[in-house]
């Protein structure tokens, strides 16, 4: 018995649909997940009340539009785009360490943003901050 190919794939269980349906292989780039992450905030411009919350004192920090504002344990402000350059998943701030760490898959960062340990490949944006008083200023 000779079959055309509309009979053959119709008695295989695969419509023409199915036929039209991508399929994802490993390694292509079209399929595979974008490893970059969420981008990071530009113009970024905001001030802060430091005199009350997280950010009154040493080792506090909050996130905010996009950005981690840090008090590191000897006082000094410091802030960086909040989500990790891996998956985008937001980080945390241990002043023990000095640490950005990616709760997701580990990934750490210095106080600048640099990485310090993978699988995070780029570093935080950092910001600007500057403190008049109690008052907070942070920007790109
Ligand atoms: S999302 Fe941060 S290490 Fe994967």
């Amino acid at each position: 018995m000779i079959m055309d190919r509309k009979e053959f794939l119709s008695q295989m269980g695969l419509g023409v649909a199915s036929l039209l349906v991508p399929v994802c292989i490993g390694g292509l780039s079209s399929c595979s997940k974008v490893g970059s992450g969420t981008p990071a905030p530009s113009n970024v411009d905001f001030t802060i009340d430091t005199s009350k919350g997280a950010l009154s004192v040493n080792g506090g920090y909050l996130l905010q539009s996009g950005v981690i504002v840090a008090r590191t344990k000897t006082g000094t402000f410091i802030a960086v785009s909040a989500a990790c350059t891996h998956e985008g998943t937001n980080v945390n701030y241990s002043s023990s360490s000095a640490s950005f760490i990616c709760p997701n898959h580990g990934a750490r960062f210095n106080e600048s943003g640099a990485v310090t340990q993978g699988p995070a490949s780029k570093s935080l944006t950092k910001y600007n901050t500057i403190l008049t008083g109690m008052s907070l200023r942070v920007y790109s």
